[in-house]
């Protein structure tokens, strides 16, 4: 298959990895896009970084073999934990999403960042250690926030309660000066609306969905298709499709997904 119909191949723990799929869907119109949501193991983000490299390593290699161009590892826990070991077994390029977001957080001037995300993407250092490369000058302080992706999965990003979790979460970091917040988790941008209201206007949320586009499209340019001025196809593969995660999925997509599939990538790397 050419370069031009193979599709990109995007996975995540579940369906937060959307939110990125949105943006390169509307910055690529020309391309095709394999998405698959790991929806039967989610959350990747409470487990041990061994069992997130061995699920991470199953999708990418689930996606390799439908003959994706390239990989975006659209979980933060996933890329934060497994990007070495993903990118060592693909035959085809990797772009995770801790490097762009680092990227984007560094663009805007802040000298204090402030990263939130799941259990492992703060355990993992990796936030923090692209910012000590990247930008030695700039301070930087993680802190975890389990709570965010039931709350972003329940359709709360615009609630009291989340306001209220939020202001326990992200009170240290608004107290230590914070003035850029990194949201280090695909679910998070989901969460905007509350998050905005709790650190109020002056603190700059990074969502790093842009900036993977941009990722993709600057450093992988030759293996983009140039715009049939369609809507390049759009696959979700999901590894359960409850009720509640097509619910999510639609209120992210805005629609029904054209093409909707189960599968089973136990095992498959
Ligand atoms: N999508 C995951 C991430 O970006 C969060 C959900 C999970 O814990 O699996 O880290």
């Amino acid at each position: 298959m050419s370069a031009d119909i193979k599709p990109i191949g995007i996975f995540d723990s579940g369906v937060g990895g959307l939110t990125v799929l949105k943006v390169l869907r509307e910055r690529l119109p020309g391309e095709r896009f394999l998405y698959l949501g790991d929806t039967a193991r989610l959350p990747y983000g409470s487990k041990s970084a061994t069992t997130v490299r061995r699920y991470a390593l199953n999708a990418a290699a689930h996606l390799v073999a439908r003959d994706v161009k390239l990989l975006v590892v659209a979980c933060n826990t996933a890329s934060s934990e497994a990007l070495g070991e993903v990118t060592a077994a693909s035959p085809v390029p990797v772009v995770g999403v801790v490097e762009p977001g680092v990227r984007a957080a560094i663009a805007t001037g802040a000298r204090r960042i402030g990263v939130i995300g799941t259990e492992g993407t703060v355990r993992s250092e990796a936030y923090q250690r692209a910012l000590a490369r990247l930008a030695p000058e700039v301070h930087v302080r993680a802190e975890p926030c389990p709570l965010f992706v039931p709350l972003a999965e329940e359709g709360w990003g615009d609630h009291p309660v989340t306001d209220e979790i939020a202001c326990h979460y992200l009170g240290p970091l608004l107290d230590w000066g914070a003035e850029a917040l990194i949201l280090g988790c695909t679910h998070y941008p989901l969460l905007k609306p509350s998050l905005r209201r709790v650190v109020g206007p002056k603190v700059m949320l990074v969502d790093s969905a842009s900036s993977v586009a941009e990722a993709v499209t600057g450093d992988h340019s030759e293996l983009m298709s140039p715009s049939r001025g369609d809507d390049g196809d759009v696959h979700i593969e999901l590894t359960d499709a409850s009720d509640r995660f097509l619910r999510i999925l639609r209120a992210i997509l805005g629609r029904d997904p054209e093409h909707l599939e189960v599968v089973d990538i136990a095992g498959v790397a």
